[in-house]
């Protein structure tokens, strides 16, 4: 079969799909899959700056790039501007490097390991809470409040007593990092990173800024001294002796992924799941019942999150609709045949948990909220890459039950003592490191 029987989304003969892009990137990919199938190419740009890439939306492809651990690599502008920036951890790394640090790093992220987190988690939550105290029947900025929490948690669960220090450096640089390459990673040019534009200037101090606070604390920690139960202290002594430990450096790496991955993914996550319980009374009211018969009035623990089953299915549908993640990008290192199509070996893949999580063929009625879609019958009776907002496969995100943890304790705590209501109820949504509204999403919190 040849690669000529591909689809292509049609865009302007000069600049292919540019200006769908620059418009409505989301509505583009939603579009291409309505209108020419589960697998299409798309060209973006003038000649000779074009970028061409596939598209594959159904189930069955993500399965076919995710699942398997040759074929696909990730090679592509984005992930090496990750990898200029933040280092060569887990996320990024490849090979050899990748093999052996997910060696040492999964046993830091078993159920069991991280269920010790729940803690924090909930001591951070009930700091929010008190802060909203005075703020009863205000209208307040949800995704600036559940970035804030998930910050404070992502620091304190990786530093500790450190966390005060590094706390700052990281709100301040990590957003200005981020937004500095998404441009570089959409941008069909970028300038080299040593040309002195103010944005490059800006970027290199802050990434030297977010470097030096990283180094100093591992350093401090690495000479010795007192006992910490955090995650940086398993990081230093994960491995079986002192022969096979993660060096200084490749620990820093781990440490600003973390930060990286970890907090802007689950405040999105948190920030939609608010956002559809405020428009949808009837669901926060059965999530708000299940919480106060779980929890009573005691602080949760870990053990609590089986129970609090439909608040889960809550999350799940929540992040269903609104994947934080909404696209994954993959090299193809060989032909490959995905639904009918051949994908040329070298072409971008880009997989889409946005398009394919409200795939008709998956989803009746796609754009109900409805956390029954995730009773397990159902789960059981759907393709397994229907729904993949954490990837899948070998590379599958390392930290899905740390940000489920967080979001389905914090999310039963803040209904057990507020009530959401809806403020900004038509949102558009657009595409940065993880998935945005363009405007704020803000709700008022009344007191119960
Ligand atoms: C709602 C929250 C989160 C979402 C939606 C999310 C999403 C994802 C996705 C889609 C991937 C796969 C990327 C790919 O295949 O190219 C991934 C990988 C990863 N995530 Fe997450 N993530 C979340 C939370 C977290 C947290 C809390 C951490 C760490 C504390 C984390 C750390 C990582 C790491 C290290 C990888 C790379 C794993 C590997 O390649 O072995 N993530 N994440």
């Amino acid at each position: 079969m040849s690669v000529d029987t591909i689809p292509d989304a049609a865009g302007l003969p000069l600049i292919g799909a540019l200006l769908d892009f620059r418009r409505d990137p989301l509505e583009t990919y939603l579009r291409a899959q309505r209108d020419h199938g589960d697998v299409v190419r798309f060209t973006v740009g003038p000649p000779g700056l074009r970028q061409e890439f596939y598209a594959v939306f159904s189930a069955e492809g993500a399965q076919q790039v995710l699942a398997r651990s040759v074929g696909f690599r990730k090679d592509d502008a984005f992930y090496d501007e990750i990898r200029q920036t933040f280092g060569n951890g887990l996320l990024t790394s490849q090979d050899a490097d990748y093999v052996r640090q997910r060696r040492l790093i999964q046993p830091l992220f078993t159920r069991r390991r991280v269920d010790r987190y729940a803690r924090a988690m909930c001591e951070e939550t009930s700091a929010t809470l008190a802060e909203w105290r005075d703020r009863d029947g205000e209208v307040i900025d949800v995704l600036a409040e559940v970035t804030r929490l998930t910050q404070r948690v992502v620091t304190r669960v990786l530093f500790g007593a450190a966390s005060e220090e590094a706390a700052d450096v990281v709100g301040r640089n990590f957003p200005l990092l981020g937004e500095w390459m998404l441009r570089r990673g959409f941008s069909p040019l970028p300038l080299p990173r040593w040309v002195p534009t103010p944005a490059n200037r800006r970027a290199a101090a802050a990434r030297r800024e977010l470097y030096e606070v990283c180094d100093r604390i591992i350093a401090e920690r690495s000479s010795g001294g007192a006992e910490h139960g955090d995650l940086l202290n398993l990081l230093l002594q994960a491995g079986d002796d002192e022969d096979d430990r993660l060096a200084p450096a490749e620990i820093r790496d781990q440490v600003l992924v973390f930060f990286l991955a970890g907090h802007e993914t689950t405040a999105t996550s948190m920030m939609f799941a608010l956002y559809l319980l405020a428009g949808n009374p009837e669901v926060q009211r059965r999530a708000r019942e299940e919480a106060e018969r779980v929890l009573g009035d005691r602080m949760p623990e870990a053990a609590d999150f089986d129970r609090l089953a439909y608040v889960h299915m809550a999350m799940k549908e929540a992040m269903r609709l609104y994947p934080p993640s909404p696209g994954i990008s993959r090299r193809a290192t060989a032909d490959t045949e995905i639904n009918g199509q051949v994908i040329p070996a070298g072409k971008i893949v880009l997989l889409s948990p946005w398009v394919t999580q409200r795939h008709p063929a998956y989803w009746p009625d796609p754009e109900r909220f409805d956390p029954e879609r995730f009773t397990p019958e159902r789960e059981a009776a759907r393709p397994r890459y229907a729904w993949f907002p954490f990837g899948g496969g070998p590379r599958a995100c390392i930290g899905q039950h740390f940000s489920m943890l967080e979001a389905v304790l914090a999310i039963a705590l803040m209904l057990r003592e507020y009530e959401f209501h809806p403020v900004d109820t038509e949102i558009k949504l657009t595409q940065k490191l993880a998935l945005r509204s363009v405007g704020p999403i803000r709700c008022r919190i009344s007191a119960r």
